[in-house]
């Protein structure tokens, strides 16, 4: 038995920052941010709009494409580093929201490998059998958790979701997925507070993201590179059988450099960072969505989807749509 993904979503709140406006707020430029990171603007959330707000609206139009109601969905899965909330989790909150009444529901903290690791979730809960109908989202608000004055951070995130929908199927969906974690580069890119520690930054609304961004973008590289040998190697599959790419949207230059990795043309990966920013676990679904809905990919073909992010965490995903 597979799992395999029937629907997808996506939404972006309607407040736009781009480049020009971080210009009049920061000592930075256009052609910077342009020529080290493909970002030429970003979405971020008004006063209370909230993770959830997001996850709602992606979500709804991924059971739309699928099909589904609120009676077909037994698992709800939110990769977040934003919650709503320290508890109940966001997960609870969205099933809620959608009147979604006793299944399985809880969110996974893996920054911006989260929705790989949603999905490797799912698919294991489906194929054990105990699940039938899931829905998996990536949402996130870290423009909640930036330093607005922080010109090495605040200009490469925005704020976003995407869904997807997976169901049990006879047919061949999601193929593998690869899960990974080393902790002991914590401190390279954090948040360095929460709930048993630095409470006190918490409270008083300074709980910001820090970046060692070079150190973060060197590994990244090499670490996307042997993802997607392990991948192909689990799969015995050859670089030329995979017709595209969906990787995370952090840096053009990162994702050009897997590209290269996989001799994939520009054309076969799929690219919103430049649209979107880096929206952490919201990026892949949502560059997915994007893909879908304007039949870029198209039934059958094969896809992979992969993933790094402050733990360090990353991963990758090897599926056929
Ligand atoms: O999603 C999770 C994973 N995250 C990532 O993968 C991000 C990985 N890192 C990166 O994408 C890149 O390292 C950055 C885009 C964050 C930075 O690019 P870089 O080429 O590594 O630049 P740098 O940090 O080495 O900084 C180069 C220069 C510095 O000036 P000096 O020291 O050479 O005078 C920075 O102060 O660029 C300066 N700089 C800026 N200048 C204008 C840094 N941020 C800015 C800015 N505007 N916003």
């Amino acid at each position: 038995m597979y799992s395999r993904i029937t629907g997808t979503g996506s939404y972006l709140p309607e407040k736009i920052l781009d480049n020009h406006d971080l210009e009049k707020m920061l000592d930075t430029s256009d052609e910077w941010i342009r020529d080290r990171t493909g970002i030429k603007k970003r979405h971020v959330v008004v006063d209370g709009e909230t993770t959830c707000d997001l996850a709602e609206k992606s979500a709804r139009n991924a059971m739309e494409m699928a099909g589904k109601t609120a009676d077909d969905i037994d698992l709800i899965i939110v990769a977040t580093t934003t919650p709503d909330r320290i508890f109940p989790s966001t997960a609870c909150l969205l099933q809620q929201r959608l009147d979604i009444h006793g299944c399985t529901a809880f969110d996974i903290q893996a920054v911006c490998t989260g929705f790989v690791y949603a999905l490797g979730v799912a698919d294991k809960f489906i194929r054990s059998g105990s699940h039938k109908c899931a829905l998996v989202v990536g949402a996130e608000t870290l423009s909640r958790i930036l330093d607005w004055t922080d010109r090495t951070t605040c200009v490469l995130f925005g704020d976003g979701a995407g869904a997807v929908i997976v169901e049990t199927s006879e047919a061949p969906g999601i193929l593998s997925t690869h899960l990974h974690a080393d902790g002991q580069y914590e401190n390279l890119l954090t948040v360095p507070a929460g709930v048993s520690s630095g409470y006190d930054k918490l409270l008083a609304g300074e709980a910001y993201v820090q970046m060692r961004g070079n150190e973060v973008f060197k590994m990244a590289v090499n670490t996307l590179g042997r993802i997607v040998d392990e991948t192909l190697e689990a799969n015995n599959m050859k670089k030329s059988d995979i017709d595209w790419l969906v990787p995370h949207q952090a840096n053009i230059r990162i994702i050009k450099a897997t590209a290269k990795k996989l001799k994939m043309h520009m054309d076969h990966v799929v690219v919103t960072v430049d649209e979107h920013g880096n929206t952490s676990a919201a990026s892949i679904p949502l560059a997915f969505d994007v893909a879908v809905r304007e039949e870029r990919i198209k039934p059958g073909e094969t896809v992979m989807m992969e993933a790094f992010g402050g733990g360090f965490t990353w991963g990758s995903v090897l599926l056929k749509l």
